[in-house]
This record gives C-alpha cells, sequence and structure tokens, in this order.
C-alpha cells in the first residue's frame, strides 16, 4: 500500500476506526495527522494510536498530501469555509465520507475542482468489517485510486462505481442493510421468545445462526446463494416448509421495495446540505 501524508478533518468514530486500521496493517503513524474542534478524542487517538492530532485543520491541511473530510455532512460547508485560503491546495487528494454529500455540492465548498474521492463507508466498518462504495471525479489518477481503496481497505471490502448514482444503490445494498438483517433477527428473536425460550436465548439462537450463514456465503464464493440454500434445504423438510412460506409472502418484493425506498430517500438528502 502506498505511504502518503494523511489527514483526517474530524476525529470522530469513524476516523478512529480508520486510523486504528491503518496503524494495525503497519502505515506509518507519523504521516497520518488528525484535527478535531474538541480536545479529549484527540488525546486519545494521540495516546492510543501514536498519530499526529491538532486542533487546527489548517496545520493538518496544510502537512497531508491526501485529506479525509470526516466530520458531519450539515457541518462540513463551515468546515471548508473556514479553511485558510493562503495554503495551497493544488496535488492535494481529497475523500469525503460524509453520507449524502454529492461530488458536485463538495467542490463547490472546497471552492476548486480537487481530486475527489466520494466514500460510503456503513456502519460496520467501526469493527473493520465494512463495506464502502468508492466513486471518484475525472481529476483522480489511478494512483489515487489505489491509494485510497488501501485507507478503506484498512476497515473492510471496497467497491468503485463509475457512476456517482450508484452511490444510491451502495447505499441501499451495504450502507443501511445492516439495520434490515437487525429487524429480521430482531423478527425471529420475538417468534423465539413467543416459542417459550428466554430473550438471552433466543438473541444467541439467531445471532450465531446468522454468523455461520455469513461464513458459509463469505467462505464459498463459487456457490451462488441459490445453491447455498439449495444445499441446507431438502425437499419436503423443515427449512422447505419455512422458505417456502417466505417466499409466498413475497420476500424478494418486501426487500425490493425497502431497497427502492432507501434509494429515494438518498436521491433526496443529496439536496439537503
Ligand atoms: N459512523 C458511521 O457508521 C458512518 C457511516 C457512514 C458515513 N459516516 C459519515 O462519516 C462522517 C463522520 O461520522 P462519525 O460517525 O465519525 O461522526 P462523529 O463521531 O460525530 O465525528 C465527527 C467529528 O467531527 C468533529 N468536528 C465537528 N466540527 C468540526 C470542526 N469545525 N473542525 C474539526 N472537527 C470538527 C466533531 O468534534 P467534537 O468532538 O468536538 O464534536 C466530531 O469528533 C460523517 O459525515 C458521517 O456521515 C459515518
Amino acid at each position: 500500500m502506498q505511504h502518503r501524508k494523511l489527514a483526517f478533518i474530524g476525529a470522530g468514530n469513524m476516523t478512529r476506526s480508520i486510523v486504528a486500521g491503518l496503524v494495525s496493517s503497519g502505515y506509518p503513524k507519523e504521516l497520518i495527522i488528525a484535527s478535531n474542534r474538541s480536545r479529549p478524542k484527540l488525546d486519545a487517538l494521540q495516546e492510543e494510536l501514536g498519530i499526529k492530532v491538532t486542533q487546527s485543520n489548517d496545520e493538518a491541511i496544510a502537512f497531508a498530501d491526501a485529506i479525509v473530510l470526516s466530520v458531519k455532512p450539515q457541518m462540513m460547508e463551515d468546515v471548508c469555509a473556514a479553511f485558510d485560503q493562503s495554503i495551497d491546495l493544488s496535488g492535494k487528494l481529497f475523500m469525503s465520507i460524509a453520507a449524502g454529500l454529492p461530488v458536485a455540492r463538495l467542490q463547490e465548498m472546497l471552492g476548486g475542482k480537487y481530486p475527489l474521492v466520494r466514500i460510503m463507508p456503513n456502519t460496520p466498518s467501526l469493527l473493520g468489517q465494512g463495506m464502502s462504495g468508492l466513486y471518484a471525479n475525472a481529476d483522480v489518477s489511478d494512483s489515487d485510486r489505489d491509494y485510497v481503496t488501501g485507507v478503506m481497505g484498512a476497515v473492510g471490502k471496497t467497491l468503485w462505481v463509475e457512476k456517482e448514482d450508484d452511490i444510491n444503490g451502495v447505499i441501499a445494498a451495504a450502507g443501511s442493510s445492516p439495520a434490515y438483517f437487525f429487524l429480521f433477527l430482531q423478527a425471529m428473536q420475538e417468534e423465539c421468545m413467543a416459542m417459550g425460550f428466554n430473550q438471552q436465548d433466543s438473541r444467541q439462537l439467531v445471532q450465531q445462526a446468522m454468523l455461520g450463514a455469513a461464513q458459509m456465503v463469505c467462505e464459498n464464493p463459487q456457490l451462488e446463494l441459490s445453491e447455498l440454500r439449495a444445499q441446507v434445504t431438502s425437499k419436503g423438510g423443515t427449512t422447505a416448509a419455512a422458505v417456502n412460506s417466505l417466499i409466498d409472502s413475497d420476500l424478494q418484493g418486501i426487500v425490493a421495495k425497502a431497497m427502492q425506498a432507501a434509494v429515494a430517500r438518498a436521491d433526496e438528502m443529496a439536496n439537503l446540505f
């Protein structure tokens, strides 16, 4: 992986996770700086991960060749507007992990057309099991792409999309989907409890089944999902009875409708900030 001088503007949960992933994968600590409005998170990052920290966004930007904008979307405009205009930003690579902010809007906020990658991470990135969608503007080089793949690879898997609209598909499939799985598990847990298991046992039954199933999916990339299902579904058996009930209730249609709702909301949110 390439090692560039890297700044994080905003040192919240997502920054902390990415930095932890980078440091544990051997990225030189002295090349990473994080800036934050208040001090406590910076002190923790410095003590625990050994990176440089500052309360000055300008100091972080001046130091780095690559800059991750990691504040909340509604803060982004004010944060960018406050950058010291005398700092030469030419040649610097920008990455934004702010949910819902389109590249054109980010360029407006930065006041120039810099190489810019929009990143859509998801919450499991906080545990190093993320799935991030990446979209680059025309000024991003192949080498920049490799670099960003490495940075986000520190907290999970990455997928480049060639059309910015496809980021909304990433949101529907990976950004929002941990909550779909939680909802499905909750429904299963509640039914376990209705069958008489206590809450803790119900949770263990469903969460371990989910973990095992996810592992089977990941460890058998050569098998289609439908084949994996067929392998565990004997004709006339209990699994077949349950799966047929889900199919008869149009699970596929329900899921499609939910994912389209996420895409529609992502479209609306692109105009919010
Ligand atoms: N967490 C997720 O799962 C997730 C998933 C997808 C996308 N994202 C995106 O990732 C970005 C960061 O999210 P997060 O969860 O890490 O948020 P967070 O924990 O709230 O972190 C945001 C940080 O920005 C700092 N900040 C605010 N104003 C600032 C300023 N003017 N200068 C410097 N720092 C400033 C805040 O400092 P204080 O401590 O002083 O308030 C805070 O530490 C967001 O845009 C979010 O949309 C997050």
